[in-house]
């Protein structure tokens, strides 16, 4: 090697090591490291990451940022992270400045394949229209009646039986997967009007049910990967790429059974024809004057699915827990519930047990309400989540967003002492 490669070479690396000690030393949070940035401390971390970002919040006050790799132009456009938990700033970033943080391109190229542009995986136009069809479909109480019906049926005909079975056997009954169907045979009630029943006494495994984790579970781990990492994967129908591959297909037969179906019993219904008229999201938007595809059928279909289940059976088995963990709570919970039915349904305890409760006495349940919000206060349904920086920011705890990509933690136990205060 001659002297002036040799100079060049030693030029490149000092003037490299000068850049990535002033980044080093700008970002607040964990050690970056030459080249490799965060992604050591990431990767160390993998198994308990939601703790880990916790400690590193706790530790700088609620607010921090990160390098995922220390490479120069990739860094500033794609690798600079700003992590937050502090209320002010999450208030900042989900309405007072949403035009500033949409999903963004590689939240929706990720997501693609599953969700189409549905209104978990769009932004602007897109999304708006989604929300506004979706929330006039949805008034409070149609929502209310339908969700209300499903409820009650799956209750009444599948979840009680099986918790007398089990009582009778003596045998433990896995509450978590119980609650996981329940919410599932739930919210496909409510999407697109059929109960698959994969609660009930023989615990099916249901096709559908299967490809939509596996399709969740592969779309995720794409968010770990590089993008033309996973990219390469799916050309080359590798690994999850073919599970996720898979799934789709299922799903889309599936759902295609779902939708054809039903344009028929529309068509029949609007021609004078018998027929129960469904009131499900998907046949709302079938009776709609626009005709929409049968993939934007779908993936309405499957973002509901996706934003309804998994949110609210996490939630339901925390909750358990919780009570079961807190037996003065449970008392007053089952004395709340006493005092109402016993005004509802009046003395004769075997009322209380014909049906499960009705929305109105529901709604009466305020010490219960209060334990179910207290619970995902402790416990989010989602505790982390990220989000897109369409342009630099300063947030209002005063930490400037420099890099493109904003992640925030709702979790309490990443709140340094006195962020309430907005310290
Ligand atoms: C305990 C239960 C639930 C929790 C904790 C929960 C939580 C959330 C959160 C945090 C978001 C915002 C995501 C974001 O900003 O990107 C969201 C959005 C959404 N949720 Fe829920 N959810 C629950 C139940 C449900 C149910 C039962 C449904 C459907 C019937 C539903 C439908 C939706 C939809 C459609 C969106 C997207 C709204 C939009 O982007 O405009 N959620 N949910």
């Amino acid at each position: 090697m001659d002297i002036s490669t040799a100079l060049m070479i030693l030029t490149a690396v000092v003037t490299y090591l000068i850049w990535w000690s002033f980044i080093a030393r700008s970002m607040k949070g964990p050690r970056v490291w030459p080249i490799f940035g965060g992604l050591p401390d990431l990767i160390l971390h993998s198994n308990s990451m939601h703790d880990w970002i916790a400690d590193n919040l706790r530790k700088c006050g609620g607010t921090y940022q990160t390098c995922v790799l220390a490479i120069p132009f990739l860094a500033r456009k794609q690798s600079l992270v700003t992590v937050t938990c502090d209320p002010k700033n999450l208030e900042h970033i989900l309405k007072g400045r949403f035009d500033n943080y949409p999903k963004g391109p590689n939240w929706q190229s990720v997501f693609h394949d599953l969700l189409g542009d549905g209104i978990f995986n769009s932004d602007g136009e897109t999304w708006l229209f989604q929300r506004k069809t979706a929330a006039l479909e949805f008034t409070t109480r149609t929502l209310r009646q339908a969700m209300a019906r499903w409820v009650s049926r799956a209750i009444k005909q599948r979840f009680c039986p099986i918790l007398e079975a089990a009582q009778q056997q003596s045998k433990p009954v896995d509450l978590q997967d119980m609650l996981l169907r329940l919410t599932f045979d739930n919210i496909c009630g409510l999407t697109f009007g059929k109960d698959p029943q994969t609660l009930s006494l023989e615990f099916p495994e249901n096709g559908f049910a299967v490809s939509f984790d596996r399709a969740t579970e592969a779309t995720l781990q794409r968010f770990i990967l590089p993008k033309i990492l996973w990219k390469l994967k799916k050309f080359l129908r590798l690994g999850m790429e073919f599970s996720l591959r898979q799934s789709l297909e299922h799903i889309d037969a599936y759902l295609s059974d779902i939708i054809n179906n039903r344009k028929l019993e529309l068509v029949s219904q609007q021609s004078g024809g018998n027929g129960n008229p469904h009131d499900d999201l998907l046949s709302r938007f079938m009776k709609k004057k626009e005709s929409y595809s049968d993939n934007f059928l779908q993936h309405v279909a499957l973002n509901f699915i996706l934003a309804g289940r998994d949110t609210s059976s996490t939630a339901l088995s925390w909750f358990f827990w919780l009570v079961i963990q807190n037996p003065e709570v449970e008392e007053k919970i089952l004395i709340e519930i006493c005092t109402v039915l016993m005004e509802t349904r009046g003395n004769d305890t075997r009322k209380w047990l014909e049906e499960p409760l009705v929305f109105e006495e529901v709604d009466r349940l305020t010490y219960l309400k209060a334990a179910l919000s207290e619970t995902l206060r402790l416990y989010p349904s989602v505790p982390q989540d990220s989000k897109h920086v369409v342009a630099d920011d300063v947030l209002p705890s005063g930490a400037f967003v420099p890099g493109r990509i904003i992640h925030y933690l709702l979790h309490i136990r990443s709140w340094p002492d006195g962020i309430y205060l907005g310290g």
